[in-house]
């Protein structure tokens, strides 16, 4: 998740040396707050935040939400509790989510259908997937269904409504002082909506808890495996480290909270801006709709399949091209643990904080020609031949990368490809105007019209 504060003094990190620091400003989205309150940096190479540890000071604001998870924790903490989480991502776990995507996707379809039918052809993509993401993610993490796309949900309503409360403080500088916070009536719904998500969080735990066998926790796990029912909360349940001690519940909870926050607006912020560019750019939608078409031609029902997501290689190529253009999480921030050198000489000194751009990076001229064209074709694998690896880094990189990056990827190309195969994106009249918060949003929504295909068209 991004550090939130880009200011204009912010310099963007590119994998060249001697950026035009100045073009880089410009091309960064606009500063959500005038200033942070400590040192800022701009690294002239991506390289040194491969290193360097998280800067706390940016995620205090989640952290009674999100407690001492992947995200916000540090240190030796994290270090195990990052080794006893990344099973939970192996191919294997995630195999059987495809079915739990494809159901989330069939639902927000039926919706779009059905408003369709009643003459709403003017959807905001950004509401109706965040919405599908967090259905999949509550049934993925806990294997619960609160039907959040038919019917409102308590708790989800409370994980969006702590997701623009936080994004909100954040622009109110004032507010930053948790005294003066907790007595508006803002703070005291972060309270309310912060207790919400905790207690259904404990309660699943709880309730798994109970129903474990008191004996042989581990075979009754493994069968769960088998049979392909594995949930996020049985892997943290099941997860040891080296001398064989598990997670308490309260890291359980953390770690459980930090994927629904994580996982939905990231996600969601990705479909969303991949279905713009396509809807900007028909001759691209066509392509990809032609090969989801060939791909599940003579299949019934159309399902994508595990081994499929390595048959969509335009789809690919849209989807990294769209992340390059509108990446979700625009901005990360490390602190220095030693003098860093940049590749001109000059030297970040320890215990700076550095904001590293990664929209600038997205966006730097010398490695990205004409920034600001979706161009799927840079991904073809002809062209990514001597690009850095960390000239394209949406889900930042080195050890505190994104952890769900493969869930993402996953979750993205079979909605999207679904999507294109139900519906025809066309553009809004009104040009988006980019909204950098938690991550990258669109002022107003992002509206889009969608045109179901007939049977025969799909
Ligand atoms: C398109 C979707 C996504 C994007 C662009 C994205 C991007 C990122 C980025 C840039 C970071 C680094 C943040 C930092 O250094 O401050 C990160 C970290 C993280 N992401 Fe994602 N993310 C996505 C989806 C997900 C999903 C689906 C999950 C979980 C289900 C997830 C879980 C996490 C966690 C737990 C971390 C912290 C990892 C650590 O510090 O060890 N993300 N993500």
């Amino acid at each position: 998740m991004a550090a939130p504060a880009a200011g204009r003094g912010l310099l963007a990190a590119g994998p060249r040396p001697g950026l035009d620091l100045h073009l880089l400003q410009q091309l960064s989205p606009p500063p959500m707050f005038p200033a942070a309150p400590k040192t800022q940096l701009v690294l002239g190479s991506p390289g040194p935040a491969t290193v360097a540890p998280k800067d706390v000071h940016f995620y205090d604001f989640l952290k009674p939400w999100l407690g001492d998870g992947l995200l916000l924790s540090a240190g030796d903490k994290w270090n195990s509790h990052r080794r006893m989480l990344t099973p939970a991502f192996h191919f294997n776990i995630l195999k059987p989510y495809m079915k739990i995507f494809t159901k989330s996707a069939d639902i927000m379809h039926a919706k779009w259908q059905h408003l369709v039918t009643e003459g709403h052809t003017h959807l905001d993509m950004f509401e109706h997937i965040s919405l599908m993401t967090l259905d999949s993610l509550q049934k993925c993490v806990f294997s619960f269904d609160s039907n959040c796309q038919e019917k409102p949900s308590e708790y989800i309503a409370a994980i969006l409504e702590l997701s623009a409360l936080v994004a909100k403080r954040h622009q109110q500088i004032f507010l930053h002082v948790d005294l003066l916070y907790y007595l508006t009536p803002d703070g005291r719904c972060f309270r309310r909506a912060c207790r919400l998500v905790h207690d259904f969080t404990d309660a699943v735990i709880q309730e798994r808890r109970r129903t474990l066998p008191s004996q042989g926790i581990d075979d009754f796990l493994k069968a769960k495996a088998k049979a392909k029912t594995l949930d996020f909360i049985d892997v943290l349940l099941l997860t040891k480290d080296e001398d064989g001690k598990g997670l308490s519940d309260e890291d359980i909870r953390a770690e459980a909270d930090t994927f629904m926050f994580e996982g939905h607006d990231t996600t969601a912020s990705g479909l969303s801006w991949v279905l713009y560019n396509l809807a900007k750019h028909p001759e691209y939608q066509e392509r990809c709709r032609q090969e989801v078409q060939e791909l599940l031609r003579d299949r019934e029902p159309k399902e994508i399949e595990w081994d499929d997501l390595a048959q969509l290689p335009f789809l690919t190529m849209c989807i990294k091209e769209s992340l390059r253009l509108h990446p979700p999480v625009t901005v990360i921030s490390r602190r220095c643990t030693q003098d860093t050198v940049l590749p001109d000489g000059r030297v970040i000194p320890k215990g700076v904080i550095c904001l590293i751009s990664i929209f600038g990076t997205h966006h730097n001229p010398s490695v990205w020609p004409d920034p600001e064209v979706y161009d799927p074709f840079r991904f073809d694998p002809e062209n990514i031949k001597g690009r850095s690896p960390l000239a394209f880094i949406p889900f930042s990189a080195g050890p505190r990368n994104c952890i769900g990056q493969s869930f993402a990827m996953t979750e993205m190309k079979v909605v999207l490809a679904l999507t294109l195969l139900r519906f025809r994106v066309l553009p809004d009249k009104e040009e988006p105007r980019r909204k950098p918060e938690l991550i990258l949003r669109v002022e107003g929504g992002l509206w889009l019209r969608v045109e179901p295909l007939g049977a025969s068209q799909q």
